[in-house]
This record gives structure tokens, sequence and C-alpha cells, in this order.
């Protein structure tokens, strides 16, 4: 079987961003036939404009970003929680994304989605991976909910090596990776 390739979207830009250290874990522990690739243009994307989005004027950094969606099996939310929502950062992805609306089929449809997040506040981003919900469901992805990683007070789970200092959280980000990959495979079949 080929290797599995899924798309992670950061949805935090700063250089010492937890939720892009998260997901470079995430990518580490994943098997060796399974590639995680953070997708690093997400800043450069201007917000979606429809009249630049056409083939004279649409940025280079669009283009990398449809694709790398293209060519993802199965696509990684990484999401920070901003004000009990989701970041814009990965909204405005999803919205380049899902233009023409022609592609939203071939784009979105049943792909296997996931989401983990880390907030510096007590709930783990429990408020913007529900409301991620309604964005995935529109665009007919299919979510796997299998197990949650919501990692709360995320100011203290990294040393400034960069090495984790929390062994729960290693813990359920390794189970989260494991789960979601069973799911994948069985979705390749
Ligand atoms: C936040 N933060 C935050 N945290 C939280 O638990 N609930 C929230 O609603 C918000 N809202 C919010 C809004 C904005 C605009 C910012 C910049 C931050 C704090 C946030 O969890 C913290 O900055 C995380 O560390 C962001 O993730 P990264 O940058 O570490 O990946």
């Amino acid at each position: 079987m080929s290797d599995i390739k899924v798309l992670a979207l950061v949805g935090s830009l700063r250089a010492a961003s937890i939720n892009r250290q998260i997901a470079e874990l995430a990518a580490e522990v994943a098997p060796d036939d399974v590639t995680v690739t953070i997708f690093d243009q997400l800043g450069e994307l201007p917000f979606y404009n429809e009249d630049i989005d056409n083939e004279a004027d649409v940025p280079a950094s669009v283009t990398a970003l449809r694709a790398a969606a293209a060519e993802a099996d199965a696509a990684l939310v990484v999401t920070p929680e901003y004000n009990g929502s989701i970041p814009a950062v990965i909204k405005n992805a999803i919205d380049w994304l899902s233009r023409p609306s022609s592609d939203i089929k071939r784009v979105f449809g049943g792909k296997p989605f996931a989401m983990i997040g880390a907030s510096a506040g007590g709930f783990g981003t429990i408020l913007s991976q529900t409301a991620w919900l309604p964005v995935l469901r529109t665009l007919g992805t299919q979510v796997w909910f299998g197990a949650r990683l919501m990692v709360s007070r995320s100011a203290g789970v990294f040393d400034e090596s960069g090495a984790l200092k929390d062994a729960t959280v290693e813990e359920q980000l390794k189970k989260f990776v494991a789960g979601y990959v069973a799911f994948l495979r069985r979705f390749a079949g």
C-alpha cells in the first residue's frame, strides 16, 4: 500500500507556537508510512478575495496550498482557540480551498479530517474544536471522533529547548495519532 499523506494546518503563526510544536510531535510519532506535512505558507496567504482568485492573479502561496491539498489523503487541523472560536489563519486557508465551489467535492468530500489543539486556558480548545464542526460538515469532510486531544495550560507543556515536559500530553498524543492512523488505514482500504 502506498504511503498516507496528511496535510497539517496549524492555526498559529508565532515562532514559539505550542500548536506548531504539537503538530511537529504528531509528525514524529506517526509511523514511517504516514507522512504528516505542516503547510508552512499559511501566513503568506492573503485574505480570500474573489477578485484575485483567477489564473492571472492568484498568489503563489494559494497555488501551493491547493497543490498540497490535492496531494493529501487526509488533513489534520491543529487549532488554537481565539476568543472562544476558530483562528482566522486556518479558516482563511479553508476558504481559499473551497473555491471554486465545484472543487469542494474533490478537495473535501469524504476526506478524513481530525482536530487537535492547544490553548493557554483551562479548557484546551474545546470551544474552537466545537466551532470547527459546522465548517467541516458544510464541506462534507469525514471527521474522526475516536479520540480527543485538547491541551490546556499550554504554556507549561514544552520546556525552552522544545522538549515535552508533560508526559500525559505525550501519551494522549501518541494514542490520538495511533487511533487516527488506524482510521486512515481502514479508510484507505
Ligand atoms: C487567545 N488565547 C485564548 N486561549 C483560550 O484558552 N481561549 C480563548 O478564547 C483565547 N483567545 C485568544 C484570542 C487571541 C486573539 C489570542 C492571540 C490568544 C490564548 C491562546 O490559547 C494562546 O495564545 C495559545 O498559546 C495560542 O496557541 P499557540 O500560539 O501557542 O500555538
